[in-house]
């Protein structure tokens, strides 16, 4: 339990409740965070490169069908969908999520928008897994996979855990199977900070959203004015760091642990990290996860990056 250790953490899986998904949403369109909007105009761009087989295969004939780490409202991959269903008609899609309510939205909004797209969403946390597989069903003969993982959401791993997942995702792949990565690059301090400090207090209220749902859920009393939102630029670590900082000495009950957590003032809790990335870093995560990397596409400003890995 991350509020028992030193220093304070929790996990940022914990963002996505019901609230905290429309929060985030909401931070995708703000003028600050660019991430989102620079991803979208890469996939806009690229669509159907990136879906197409790679030329060394003979993948010609086989049907795509795309599946989807962290979908979300799967916005985005309307992007990649339009592609596939161009080129091939109809599309089977999995977007997998921690957000039930999330991938309901998704799935209504996708069945309608794309009556050639059939929907099959599963409810599971990919991040929890213990090296054995992601689940996932196995593709049908004449069917190959592209695995989505963009968003930048792998930036909330630590190195190790982000090699682990990608090596996992392999090994439920096969030939002719890829993964496409959406990653973060570094950039100008001030451009990540504003991103994660945005003017109307979207990104402040996602980040406390987190103990508006232990209180919810685990019978908490956090008075959440009483902690500041905190986003750092660790240049070190090359990551944003979201934190929750205590504004005065404080005690809260965890009613349903039988917790009492003590609070020095200016204590934090570390919610978050949102790792950013050096060029070439995806490329050369994706060839140490046992991919071959065929294609990396980026914004004109070099923002944002999505890396295509193969299954030779
Ligand atoms: C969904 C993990 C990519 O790190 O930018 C947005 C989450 N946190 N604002 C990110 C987030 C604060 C986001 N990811």
């Amino acid at each position: 339990m991350g509020l028992t250790s030193a220093p304070k953490w929790l996990p940022p899986w914990l963002f996505y409740d019901a609230a905290g998904s429309r929060l985030f949403e909401a931070i995708t369109e703000l003028p600050e965070y660019y991430l989102t909007r620079t991803e979208r105009s890469i996939l806009a761009a690229h669509a159907p490169e990136m879906i197409a087989p790679a030329p060394a295969h003979t993948a010609n004939h086989l049907k795509l069908r795309i599946t989807e780490l962290g979908a979300g409202s799967a916005d985005k991959t309307r992007l990649l969908l339009r592609a596939a269903v161009e080129r091939q008609g109809t599309v089977r899609y999995e977007p997998l999520d921690v957000s039930a309510s999330a991938l309901r939205a998704a799935r209504e909004r996708i069945e309608r928008e794309f009556p050639a797209v059939s929907v099959a969403p599963q409810v599971v946390d990919y991040t929890r897994g213990n090296g054995s597989g992601l689940g996932l069903e196995p593709v049908e003969s004449g069917e190959r996979r592209l695995v989505l993982y963009i968003g930048s959401s792998i930036g909330n791993f630590e190195h190790e855990d982000a090699m682990r997942l990608l090596r996992r995702v392999r090994e439920a792949l096969r030939p002719g199977d890829g993964l496409l990565l959406g990653v973060d690059l570094v950039k100008e301090e001030h451009t990540l900070l504003a991103a994660y400090n945005d003017a109307a207090g979207v990104t402040a209220a996602f980040n406390r959203n987190m103990l508006e749902r232990l209180n919810h859920e685990l019978g908490a009393n956090f008075d959440v004015d009483n902690f500041a939102h905190r986003a750092v630029w660790n240049r070190g670590a090359s990551r944003i760091e979201m934190h929750l900082e205590s504004r005065y000495a404080q005690r809260v009950r965890l009613a349903s642990l039988d917790l009492d957590v003590r609070f020095a003032q200016g204590e934090t809790i570390h919610t978050e990290n949102s790792y950013k990335y050096a060029p070439g870093q995806a490329e050369a995560m994706l060839v140490q996860a046992g991919f071959k990397a065929e294609q990396c596409w980026m914004d004109e400003r070099g923002w944002f990056a999505v890396c295509l890995g193969e299954v030779a």
